[in-house]
């Protein structure tokens, strides 16, 4: 399937690892000139680095950028430059770290102010930024496309995750109503919900419960693989192919979908 991609431009959020690095480096080998921010120069240099290497891109395909996503200037300006570095915006992810574990009530208002920073309001301020831009792609080449980062958490809240299951329903909620929205200018709004993915997250969230069980990270993760369908941790690798089919030009007729990629850990029938 061709997937539309060649020569469009992207901006995927907290890549310097993980899921958003997987995301850029899909996008990339796809075709796409791929802007890719995080918080800290050197991290996100070496993984510009790592993705021309790895998705066989030129230099010049390819525009690493320092960039906290809680910090409203420095989204703006990381937009903007992405625009005047590539000619344009067709395709926005937005990411970001997860907030720390802790049960509702183990956590304070602090916390969840912060959560919702981190999560909710940066995806508000990414979509606010890139929207010109989209307008303008969807305008001239019919392809813009909004693909947030959420949670299975979302639909199926993790006891011990109280601050990513609050921070992420508003994601959930934001995107519905955006893509009503903004359908009628032709920019399709998607959320994609990982399950239990190996990366550095979830080794993080592994220590929180080794050091509060005892469990060996083995245990741990057999425990996780249990809760899904499919028995076993998902990679980074196949959250990506889904951002990037969401991404496409084939996607053109989904919008307001949010897309597990679990493995079938979230139970709810529909
Ligand atoms: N992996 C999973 O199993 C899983 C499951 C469900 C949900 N999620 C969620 O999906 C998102 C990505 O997960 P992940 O596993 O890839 O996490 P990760 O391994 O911790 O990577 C997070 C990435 O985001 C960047 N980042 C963190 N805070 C940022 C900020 N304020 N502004 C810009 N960049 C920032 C980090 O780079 P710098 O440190 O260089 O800034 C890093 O590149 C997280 O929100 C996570 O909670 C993950």
């Amino acid at each position: 399937m061709d997937l539309g991609l060649t020569d469009r431009t992207a901006f995927v959020a907290g890549a310097s690892k993980g899921l958003g690095y997987a995301a850029a480096r899909e996008l990339a080998q796809e075709g796409c000139r791929v802007a890719l921010c995080s918080r800290n120069e050197a991290r996100i240099t070496a993984a510009a680095d790592d993705l021309r290497d790895e998705a066989d891109v030129p230099d010049d395909r390819v525009l690493p950028l320092v960039c906290d996503v809680t910090d409203e200037a420095a989204v703006q300006a990381a937009v903007e430059e992405t625009v005047d570095t590539f000619g344009g915006l067709n395709v926005l992810v937005t990411n970001a770290g997860g907030p720390p574990s802790g049960a509702a009530t183990d956590v304070d208002r602090a916390d969840y102010r912060e959560a919702v920073e981190l999560n909710l309001m940066s995806t508000i301020s990414m979509c606010e930024a890139a929207l010109p831009h989209l307008r303008t792609a969807a305008a001239e080449d019919d392809h813009a496309r909004i693909i947030m980062v959420t949670s299975v958490s979302a639909k199926q809240p993790i006891p011990t995750l109280a601050l990513s299951n609050t921070a992420r329903a508003g994601v959930q909620g934001y995107a519905k109503s955006l893509a009503d929205d903004v359908g009628p200018s032709g920019i399709t709004v998607n959320t994609v919900l990982p399950g239990y993915t190996r990366t550095a997250r979830l080794e993080d969230l592994a220590d929180d419960i080794q050091a509060e069980t005892g469990q060996s990270y083995d245990e741990i993760e057999a425990d996780w693989a249990d809760q899904n369908a499919l028995p076993r941790i998902g990679e980074p690798e196949e959250f990506a192919a889904t951002v990037t089919f969401l991404a496409s030009a084939r996607a053109g007729y989904v919008t307001g979908v949010a897309m597990p990629v679990d493995g079938g850990r979230s139970k709810h029938v529909l």
